[in-house]
């Protein structure tokens, strides 16, 4: 019986894939048959991401690359060859582009606003048309971004980080329709948008770094997810392998929710 979740034979190139999500969702991919890249900067985070994979049986590699870099990601693709599947996983919150104890609204740094969105936004943009290029020659191929809750509705503080998110939403809708009408119904554009998860990007904005008791954000967080917790990063696993197999061979521009009920939540 054919299996509609099998990756085998599959080319998935994960970006942030040293992180705490994306190397979760690498994982995922890796455990249904596909042979999974890592690409991001920091080598150290991508070698461990890379040896967990392997330990399990997964067949990974890594390699360093900037996705805000054109020039760098075609590098990288380059040596990669054919890619079926690209998940858009990397991304970054930066302080100096949040309002908060210390930092008004007339102290943000413009500069770090631009950072955040050339990341979240453009870090997302230049991959997928340069991997699209491939797809288009193929007549086939798989994109998974993550977005996030500030997607819907922005969150407090993060102005630059909710904006970049509500732009990659709409890209991927946008890119979904445009691929179907313009190339071929085989390429496909999807999101995730993760609920709250614990990592390296947010960890400090959630847990007070001396106690290690949730901050009143954190807190705030956990009183508006009905399911009473974060997630935990393999959690989307299995979201990242429906998307990205034949099972939803028929789906496209859509976006899914791994929240625990967040967006659902009307607060009462
Ligand atoms: N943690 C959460 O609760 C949450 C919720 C919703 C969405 N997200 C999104 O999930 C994705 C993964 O985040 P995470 O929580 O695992 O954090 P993380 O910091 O562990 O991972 C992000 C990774 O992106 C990499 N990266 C940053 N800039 C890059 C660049 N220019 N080129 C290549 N790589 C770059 C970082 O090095 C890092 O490894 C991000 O897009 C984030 O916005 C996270």
């Amino acid at each position: 019986m054919q299996s509609w979740f099998d990756l085998t034979g599959k080319t998935a190139l994960v970006t942030g894939g040293g992180g705490v999500l994306g190397s979760a969702m690498a994982q995922a991919l890796a455990d249904h048959g596909a042979r999974v890249v890592l690409l991001g900067r920091t080598r150290e985070k991508l070698e461990r991401a890379a040896q967990r994979i392997q330990a399990r049986g997964g067949q990974t590699r890594w390699i360093q690359g900037d996705v805000t870099d054109a020039q760098s990601f075609r590098q990288a693709l380059e040596s990669i060859g054919d890619v079926h599947i690209l998940v858009n996983a990397a991304g970054t919150i930066l302080p100096e582009a949040m309002t908060g104890p210390g930092r008004s609204l007339f102290e943000l740094s413009l500069e770090a606003m631009r950072e955040v969105m050339d990341v979240n936004w453009m870090g997302t943009v230049i991959p997928s048309l340069l991997v699209a290029r491939q797809f288009v020659a193929r007549g086939g191929g798989v994109i998974i971004n993550v977005a996030s809750m500030s997607s819907f509705r922005p969150v407090t503080r993060n102005v630059a980080y909710s904006a970049s998110k509500a732009a990659l939403l709409n890209f991927t809708q946008w890119l979904a329709v445009h691929m179907a009408q313009h190339y071929s119904p085989g390429i496909r554009v999807n999101a995730i948008a993760p609920g709250f998860f614990l990592t390296e990007i947010n960890r400090s904005l959630l847990v007070e770094p001396e106690s290690g008791q949730l901050t009143a954000r954190g807190q705030a967080i956990i009183a508006h997810t009905p399911m009473g917790r974060f997630g935990e990063p393999e959690e989307l696993g299995g979201a990242t392998v429906f998307l990205a197999s034949d099972a939803a061979r028929f789906i496209t521009g859509i976006v899914i929710p791994v929240d625990g009920g967040h967006l659902a939540f009307s607060g009462v």
